[in-house]
């Protein structure tokens, strides 16, 4: 197991480019079984989760190459139906598969992802989807097992509006005989980014972007290349380690518009923010000038994917106290013991943390530990702007959603070491 030795107080300087969605990636390599064929998938990134999924689309019987960036898939000899245990377990967006191989084989089994590092996380919308497509659904050993001789277009209204439910329910349909509609659909740009995808494939999807989608059927789709959308959270954290060191860089790759909602609350906190068409530039001062509260929502709202990242701008030098709230994941804040070891004062109330800091106020380096990817990312900016030396345990979860991390910020002017423990 690898960890991050950080030594603290470095401004970040300089240009970091942003990789491909990590989440828009997980979308559209699912997509690609509806049509047996070739598939050319740019701007990939090149991390854990990514690995993950080709290797359950190997076993699956596709042929998957991650070469750089650029991901090939041929899923013209894709012949099993079955997602085992061991990959779903690891990574909840192995769910994806569930959709594309009901409408392609007429049938599916999926292990239930069970439970997520900061608590449970349903999938009961993914099914109830299946199941108006005219699914039948049985669970068995833990298995999700869905048989459907040929789907059919339904109305599908989401009591939640659920990235994953909208992607799995919108790949299935796409193949279904008559129309459906999604309403409460998820518009995250991942999601759209997917709906771009099946419509290149050939499939007829009204309302991309809003939250109902309409879909009409179609009897088949055909491979196509595509280029993921740049990764906004991946984006969003190196903004918001910029505004925590009181450092100046430029984003590259990224697409600002995406990420309307966090410059809005970065700019609130007293940095100075500009943008190009696919860059970023932000300026910061430390200390943080003015403590700001967030909420998170479902998207053009702040992501609860930045939650912990901006709890760890919160308890650096900032001026005041502020009220970070999850709407989306309640109970996401396994972060918060961590950041209290290197001396942030922060209180948790249901669905709320409350954090105290002041201008005056340093972290000072220790031995931390990454519960998840996120709580991982908001990790390394606290340790980043600490005093001293921290060491960042469990990073694998930061392998899962960052891609070649340590370097980019040595290259910012960061001091990140990854160390080998199992050598040592
Ligand atoms: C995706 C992202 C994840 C992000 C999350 C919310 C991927 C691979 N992951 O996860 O990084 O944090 O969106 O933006 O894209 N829910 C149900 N029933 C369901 C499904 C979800 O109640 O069947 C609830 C969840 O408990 C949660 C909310 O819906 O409260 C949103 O979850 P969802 O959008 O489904 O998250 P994921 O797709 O798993």
């Amino acid at each position: 197991m690898d960890k991050f030795i950080i030594k603290g107080g470095n401004r970040l300087h300089g240009r970091v480019k942003i990789s491909g969605a990590k989440n828009g990636a997980l979308a559209l390599m699912p997509a690609t079984i509806l049509a047996p064929g070739t598939y050319h998938l740019h701007n990939t990134p090149n991390l854990r989760d990514v690995w993950t999924m080709s290797r359950l689309m190997t076993e699956l019987g596709a042929f998957c190459e991650l070469n750089d960036n650029d991901l090939f898939i041929d899923t013209t000899n894709l012949n099993k139906t079955t997602a085992p245990y061991e990959h779903v377990k690891n990574m909840r967006a192995s769910f994806y598969v569930l959709g594309p191989l009901l409408a392609r084989f007429g049938e599916a089994k999926v292990s239930l992802p069970g439970g997520c590092a900061w608590g449970p996380r349903p999938v009961d919308l993914h099914i109830k989807g299946m199941q108006k497509l005219g699914a039948d659904i049985k669970l068995e050993n833990g298995y999700i097992i869905a048989k459907a001789e040929k789907l059919i277009g339904a109305k599908i209204h989401l009591d939640v509006s659920s990235v994953g439910a909208t992607g799995n329910i919108l790949m299935a349909a796409t193949l279904a005989k008559g129309t459906t509609i999604i309403s409460n659909a998820a518009t995250e740009p991942e999601i759209t980014a997917l709906a771009r995808m099946l419509v290149k494939m050939g499939a007829k999807i009204n309302g991309i972007g809003t939250a109902i989608l309409e879909i009409e059927g179609v009897d088949r789709l055909n491979p196509v290349d595509e280029t993921s959308i740049p990764d906004r959270i991946e984006a969003a954290t190196y903004l918001i380690a910029a505004a925590a060191t009181g450092g100046a860089i430029e984003l590259e790759n990224v697409n600002p518009y995406h990420l309307t909602a966090v410059i809005a609350k970065l700019e609130e906190c007293g940095c100075e923010i500009n943008v190009n068409s696919d860059n970023i530039f932000i300026t910061a001062k430390q200390p943080v000038k003015k403590a700001v509260d967030i909420k998170t929502a479902i998207y053009p709202g702040i992501p609860t994917d930045i939650q912990a990242q901006w709890t760890a701008l919160m308890a650096c030098k900032c001026e005041g106290n502020s009220k970070i709230t999850d709407t989306v994941y309640t109970d996401r804040f396994k972060h918060i013991p961590e950041l209290i070891r290197l001396g942030a004062d922060i209180d948790i109330v249901d669905n709320s943390a409350f954090v105290k800091s002041s201008p005056d106020k340093t972290l000072v380096g220790a031995q931390v530990m990454a519960s998840d990817l996120r709580a991982g990312a908001a990790l390394i900016i606290a340790a980043l702007s600490a005093e001293g030396t921290t060491e960042i345990h469990r990073i694998y979860h930061i392998d899962r959603g960052y891609e070649a991390i340590e370097k980019k910020l040595t290259n910012l002017g960061a001091y990140i070491k990854r160390v080998r423990t199992d050598l040592i």
